[in-house]
């Protein structure tokens, strides 16, 4: 693949998103829990640019969306060059650019409302968010916000409908990753009651991902392990999703298998490009699998400890992955026995039970090999975490994620769960069944 850049440009639709009619005419192959569905729709940016130095293609594709453009960004990718490479790859095409660097992890409304008055003030008509999810996200709500006003929390649960075609967004992202190039859902905490909002409408898809491994070769050992279980995770929870049809399956599955064959590989040695490039791949494949199938229990309870504790997302979810997937096993077997028999091809043999329990345990060693600390030793403050257990459980359950597991949980059973992970020990060999 290299120097390769694929453009997969879909013209399936006249909206300003991209969908695709699916008529899956058999549900026969489906295993676990998922019904038989005879339609389903895919969302993805009109065009997929991906391959190692895809990033320089940005100012041609640029110049074909707008004539200035908003940068949003953050102080580590100006201090990379990034922020000053895309600016000299549009100029080469004649298109001037502004640039918004105000963003920090786990972004606010405050951000958003930010850049979109330096959007305004500066009158940009498009924008170009290259960073992490963060960056990602923040730009997606400026790009609705643009053209559909209001406030970014109208928009939450479908209060608010964004109609209007948002301005054109190309999104770059730099880890490895939340897919968010590719999905049509952005997360920003409402700083006036501490709850990360999960808002999900197709206006919030970029127009354009441009997705290059080179931009994740800087970056630190601490950030690749955390953007890289939230990518398996992304393409575990979109696998055993109750919303999982055959399109997201196979997303699903090839992420799966090159996450788990590379995220180790790209940890220990940063450089190798390689694995950089299959965890850029299965990051964006993950993105596409879950948001047209959906994220479960583990996104559902690791936003509120986004939320209220600062632990960047990644990590959050890694502190949960394992318990939660013990929690759920009874209701997916088959389905983690698939994921089992990724991890370990010698698992093919095994009974479906076995190969689900090898998947837990492969999931709490590669935690454990990543260097996922729990939430005790994260730091977090015992009697704050115990206190604010009931909250959590609330805005998990109220963010809808749960509702798409396996096995839904009730708000004890989540509370349960948050205490399990607290003190979660990862180098705890699973019960083998
Ligand atoms: N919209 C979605 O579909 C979606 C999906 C999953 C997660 N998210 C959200 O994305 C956010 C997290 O994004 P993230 O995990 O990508 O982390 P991030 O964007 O918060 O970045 C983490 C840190 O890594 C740095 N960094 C990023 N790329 C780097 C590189 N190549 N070299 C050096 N440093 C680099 C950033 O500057 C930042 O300091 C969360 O708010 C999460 O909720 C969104
Ligand atoms: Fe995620």
């Amino acid at each position: 693949m290299l120097n390769a850049v694929y453009k997969l440009n879909n013209h399936l639709s006249s909206s300003f998103y991209i969908g695709m009619l699916l008529a899956i005419l058999s549900s026969d192959n489906k295993k676990g829990v998922n019904k038989m569905k005879n339609y389903a729709v895919m969302h993805m940016p009109k065009m997929i640019n991906y391959g190692r130095y895809a990033f320089k293609e940005v100012g041609k594709v640029g110049a074909e969306l707008g004539g200035r453009a908003l940068i949003i960004s953050d102080e580590m990718m100006d201090e990379l060059g990034n922020v000053n490479a895309v600016q000299g790859y549009l100029s080469e095409e004649n298109i001037d650019s502004s640039v918004y660097l105000g963003v920090e992890s786990e972004p606010t409304d405050i951000y958003v409302a930010e850049a979109l008055e330096k959007f305004k003030k500066e009158q940009c008509n498009m924008v170009i968010s290259i960073g992490g999810g963060s960056c990602i996200d923040t730009a997606k709500a400026v790009a609705v916000l643009a053209s559909n006003g209001g406030y970014i929390g109208d928009y939450m649960g479908g209060k608010k409908i964004a109609n209007k075609e948002p301005v054109p967004h190309i999104a770059i992202p730099t880890t490895a990753g939340t897919g968010s190039e590719a999905t049509d859902a952005t997360i920003i905490t409402n700083t006036s009651n501490e709850v990360k909002m999960m808002i999900k409408q197709p206006a919030f898809m970029p127009v354009v991902a441009i997705v290059d491994p080179m931009l994740s070769l800087s970056s630190p050992k601490h950030v690749t392990a955390a953007t890289g279980v939230d990518a398996l995770s992304h393409a575990i929870e979109s696998y055993i999703s109750k919303r999982s049809h055959p399109m997201t399956d196979t997303m699903g599955l090839s992420a799966m298998k090159l996450i788990t064959e590379n995220i180790s590989t790209a940890y220990r040695e940063g450089d190798n490009l390689d694995a950089r490039e299959a965890m850029s791949l299965g990051s964006l494949q993950a993105g596409i699998a879950f948001s047209n199938s959906s994220v479960c229990l583990v996104h559902g309870m690791s936003r509120p400890i986004g939320a209220l504790f600062h632990v960047p997302h990644g990590y959050s979810n890694a502190m949960l992955l394992p318990a939660v997937l013990e929690f759920s096993m009874d209701s997916t077997i088959e389905r983690l026995a698939d994921l089992g028999r990724i991890f370990y091809p010698e698992a093919k043999s095994y009974s479906d039970d076995k190969a689900a329990s090898t998947a837990v345990q492969a999931v709490k060693q590669l935690c454990a090999d990543l260097n996922i600390p729990n939430l005790q030793s994260w730091g977090i403050d015992e009697q704050k975490f115990i206190t604010a257990r009931g909250k959590m459980a609330n805005d998990a359950l109220a963010s809808g994620s749960p509702a798409n597991s396996p096995r839904v949980p009730t708000q004890s059973e989540i509370e349960r769960l948050y205490q399990t992970c607290y003190t979660y020990d990862f180098s705890l060999k699973s019960k083998v069944r």
